[in-house]
């Protein structure tokens, strides 16, 4: 039984590659979308080109101290020019899709107080077209973190109820100009990161934190991170409705949202520690997916939180319920928790009240919970993969499911050379793991439909800047020049053993 079988012109140390087990072609089923993953912010540069207004993410690189190496997405990997060639890299690679996302600012300069810019529509044509040219199939989320200044400046975004009209108006726009050949919309990705690291941690604008976290420039509000996930909860329910109302039986497409989801392990066997990892994934994805689906947040966030967390209007709770057609998983890493209600533990990531008084460590008795990488919170541990499909499989009624994102991030050595990154088979190794995971929980009857590996290229890891790579393609950020490493000739085979689909 042999699972992910190496390209034979590999060299002998490569062929190490751990081989797993399992009955790999009926574990992926017809259709299924194997692909690659990016975002607006992260590949496209063309940062003012052609009437793109200021977003975000521009405003908050161009302060400085804000990224680690000074940098910014104002080139990225300049995939507004160049996608023609990063198309030709998926077809060499054999996928069968594209995630990407929209600059909303490309689209409305101004968000909702200006006019739709026509290149920005233009420039999403001629991307879409070119890929479904191909044979690729085009899965697009509409906000992937940037969002246009103006609606920062005008109303501070997420924290007024207002960012739902404007977001509902930017969807609408997108669903009409795109949808009859987009199938596939994600509305948000991650927001349950994205209002942590903009509302909490400060680490991502607006900037804003509460207690523990320092160096934050505002925001003072122990609410604030709640009040955020509330309003981008209503806009995606605002996009769906639109969808599902004007589009959805014409153009025949599916929309969900996609959430970071981390495996938490309990540390122990103990009731309170099981307790403790339960509460870790109801205050992260939870949060997020029990509102749309069920109509309210979870329990324990309302015990924990009481007037902390706000309220669903009756009209409200109508509008967000089976509010999505599947579930999308960014899945990269696993914690162990421990817990911090009912007994003492060390401060640290999720032992404050709002965050559900649970302790994330990496390590059990010193030993970490899998294989450590260049990035503190990455950890090797494929295991965790099959548990959060099935996680989510029980919690939601096996709800379609799409891994969105899965990947490898390496942060190389100081004077590591290209040939150094090119021989990436740490990588090929990490998604040899968790597809062969994946494929487990699928054989035992999750219902996922696709896998999107991040990312197609190295690119711009916002705070990190350029210093941490995740790509299957290496990139000279001098050239731009996009060289394939080890790992994309592997998941070539692998796509091509597995992944015969149209
Ligand atoms: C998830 C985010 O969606 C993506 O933007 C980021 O680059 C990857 N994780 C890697 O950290």
């Amino acid at each position: 039984q042999i699972l992910f079988m190496l390209p034979l012109s590999i060299s002998s140390e490569l062929q190490t590659l751990k081989q797993t087990s399992g009955n790999p072609s009926s574990s992926f089923p017809p259709n299924f979308l194997f692909g690659t993953a990016s975002s607006a912010y992260q590949y496209e540069g063309g940062y003012l080109s052609d009437g793109k207004g200021l977003n975000n993410w521009d405003v908050y690189t161009h302060k400085p101290d804000n990224v680690i190496d000074g940098s910014n997405g104002d080139i990225a990997v300049d995939h507004y020019h160049r996608y023609m060639e990063d198309i030709d890299l998926m077809v060499s690679l054999g996928v069968n899709s594209y995630r990407f996302s929209i600059s909303w600012a490309r689209i409305l300069p101004k968000g909702k107080f200006g006019k739709v810019n026509p290149a920005g529509i233009n420039f999403y044509n001629r991307l879409i077209d070119a890929l479904l040219l191909k044979g690729i199939e085009p899965f697009v989320t509409l906000t992937h973190v940037d969002l246009p200044q103006e609606i920062e400046d005008r109303y501070g975004s997420w924290l007024s109820p207002e960012s739902q009209e404007d977001f509902a108006y930017f969807a609408d726009v997108c669903f009409r100009s795109f949808g009859d050949r987009v199938k596939y919309w994600v509305t948000f990705n991650e927001p349950n990161y994205q209002v942590k690291f903009g509302y909490r941690t400060g680490t991502f604008p607006p900037s804003r934190c509460s207690w523990p976290f320092g160096n934050c420039t505002s925001g003072d509000s122990e609410k604030e991170p709640f009040i955020a996930a509330h309003n981008i909860i209503l806009s995606h329910a605002a996009a769906v409705h639109i969808y599902r109302t004007k589009y959805q039986a014409k153009q025949g497409g599916s929309i969900g949202i996609v959430l970071n989801c981390a495996w938490f392990e309990p540390i122990s066997n103990s009731l309170a520690d099981k307790l403790a990892a339960e509460r870790a994934q109801s205050f992260s994805i939870n949060w997020f997916l029990d509102p749309i689906i069920f109509g309210r947040y979870p329990l324990e966030m309302q015990n924990i939180l009481g007037s902390i967390l706000p309220e669903f209007s009756t009209t409200e709770k109508e509008k967000l319920q089976k509010g999505l057609d599947f579930i999308g998983i960014n899945h990269y890493s696993s914690s162990y928790v421990q817990d911090c209600m009912f007994s003492a533990c060390e401060p640290g990531t999720g032992t404050s009240k709002t965050e559900g008084f649970w302790r994330e460590t990496s390590q059990k008795n010193g030993i970490p919970i899998g294989e450590s990488t260049d990035l503190d919170w990455l950890y090797v541990y494929p295991g965790g993969m099959e548990k959060i499909v099935t996680y989510l499989k029980k919690r939601y009624h096996n709800i379609p499911m799409i891994i969105t994102e899965n990947g490898y991030g390496e942060e190389g050595k100081a004077n590591a050379t290209i040939e150094d990154f090119l021989q990436d088979v740490k990588r090929a190794e990490y998604m040899a793991g968790y597809l062969d995971a994946l494929s487990t929980a699928i054989r035992k009857g999750a219902d996922v439909r696709g896998y999107f590996a991040w990312s197609l290229l190295d690119n711009f890891e916002w705070q990190y800047g350029y210093t941490r790579r995740f790509g299957l393609h290496h990139v000279d950020y001098k050239t731009l020049k996009r060289t394939p490493k080890f790992s994309a000739s592997w998941y070539k085979e692998l796509i091509a053993e597995h992944g015969k689909v149209k």
